[in-house]
């Protein structure tokens, strides 16, 4: 019988039981997988007495994750804590300093100490695997990794927060507000109590860094990602979007252009016949564009005990197995640090929504801004008409340079007869 692979793993909350119990139900089933026993030898978690629904009988306990990945009879220490600093961060340096491998799901970590963790794997010459950090069950890891390495990547995008695509799903559908959906979510528990990882776009954002550096040879440059969230997206603007075609999805993209590396996270309207238009609910979805295979896309759930671990366990049986990449796709002294392309050189068509007092003169002086930035006008829907309260103009702006769309934007807020500030959502071409 081969050596067993010795695991230990910091954290037992929603990933660490889960990742406990696929080791546990598919003991067999992963030996022949990875050719010799998983066997956990150690865990660390906050309290030791909580029922976490699997059993913890049989191995080392420690309080302290550090004190385990250094003195812990492990091959691989898995992170599981989360925390961009702190206790997971201080695992994954003390587990790569005493020469274990590292799987972590964390990845607020990687976005902000990815290179430098990256550094420390290759100097030690142990593995720093992140399935779970992206898009949770989804295999893009190791597809950007491994599966399209024959082709240059030209672009990469997603749905990569499962929270945001549920709360604009539940809204189109129920023709609910997105206060309304949130403070549900948060009931039920699908959204934290403090809500800005998700809908404010960092966390999709954390995870477009990871996706950009795979699909480029880039660092990850967090710094670089523009973010937008999804906040003041209203139903009005959903049920136009629906009228005009589209559908409005919260979507990470990254691309490299001649400005620099494009890192954008940030609500599109997406035209409704794109496949990515109907991931609906708490889904992910990631589509890689390579330059040979053309177009691929990778749909799954992103987040959960069950699909979260099962990228984890992905991890551990590479390394049982001794198959080993670089933790970035190409050795960590090559990545490259590219420029970042202003938001500002964006080009593209845009979907401009105003309230307005519907007096005489209001069209003339918006559309004299845009006349004035050379911003032209497509289309425009004027509907409902009302003495007293203001009124939805929805525009559809042809394409333009996102400077002169804001420019124009900051104008027109300042007009008497527009009252609210103006909604502007890009139109994205996906073809
Ligand atoms: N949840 C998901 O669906 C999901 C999906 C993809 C990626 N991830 C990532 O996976 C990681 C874990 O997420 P999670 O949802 O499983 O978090 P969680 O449920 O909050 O679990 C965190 C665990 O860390 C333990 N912990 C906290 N501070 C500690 C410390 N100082 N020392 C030792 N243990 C400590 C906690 O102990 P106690 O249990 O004793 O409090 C708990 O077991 C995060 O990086 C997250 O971003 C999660």
């Amino acid at each position: 019988m081969s050596q067993p692979l010795c695991i230990a793993i910091a954290g037992l909350g929603t990933v660490g039981a889960g990742t406990l119990r696929v080791l546990q139900q598919h003991g067999d089933l992963l030996a022949a997988r990875a050719g010799r026993p998983l066997a956990v030898t150690a865990v660390s978690a906050k309290s030791r007495t909580k029922d976490r629904g699997v059993s913890i009988d049989d191995v080392a306990w420690f309080d302290d994750p550090v004190a385990m990945a250094r003195e812990a009879e492990a091959d691989v220490v898995i992170e599981l804590i989360g925390g961009e600093d702190g206790p997971a961060k201080a695992t994954c340096e003390a587990a790569l300093a005493a020469g274990r491998h590292v799987v972590t799901a964390n990845k607020a970590l990687l976005a902000v100490n990815g290179a430098g963790l990256a550094d420390a794997a290759a100097q030690a010459g142990k593995a720093l695997n992140f399935e779970a950090a992206v898009a949770g069950g989804i295999p893009i890891v190791k597809a950007l990794r491994e599966g399209l390495a024959g082709n240059n990547i030209t672009r990469v995008y997603g749905i990569l927060n499962g929270t945001c695509n549920y709360i604009l799903t539940e809204m189109r559908e129920q023709r609910r507000s997105f206060e309304d959906v949130l403070d549900e979510a948060q009931r039920l528990g699908y959204a934290e109590a403090e809500p800005s990882m998700d809908v404010d776009g960092i966390d999709a954002g954390q995870k477009l860094a990871l996706l950009s550096s795979l699909a480029f040879g880039s660092r990850i440059n967090f710094d670089g990602v523009y973010i937008e969230g999804i906040r003041h997206i209203s139903l009005l603007d959903i049920d136009y979007a629906e009228e005009l075609g589209y559908r409005i999805k919260l979507l990470g993209s990254a691309q490299r252009t001649e400005r620099g590396l494009e890192q954008r996270v940030y609500p599109r309207m997406v035209d409704q016949r794109q496949p990515i238009a109907h991931v609906e609910g708490a889904e992910n979805a990631v589509v890689a564009i390579g330059d040979f295979v053309g177009n691929t896309m990778f749909q799954g759930a992103g987040a959960g005990a069950g699909p979260t671990a099962s990228a984890v366990v992905a991890d551990i049986v590479d390394i049982a197995r001794d198959h080993r990449t670089p933790t970035l796709g190409i050795s960590a002294g090559e990545l490259e640090s590219l420029p970042e392309a202003p938001i500002g050189s964006h080009r593209g068509p845009y979907y401009v929504r105003l309230m307005v007092s519907d007096r005489p003169g209001v069209i003339a002086d918006v559309t004299a801004v845009f006349r004035d930035e050379a911003v032209s006008i497509e289309s425009m829907i004027q509907r409902a008409r009302s003495e007293t309260e203001a009124v939805p103009v929805v525009l559809n702006m042809h394409e333009c340079e996102e400077a002169a769309m804001q420019r124009a934007l900051s104008r027109i807020a300042t007009l008497d007869s527009v009252v609210e500030a103006p909604t502007m959502i890009r139109i994205e071409s996906l073809a």
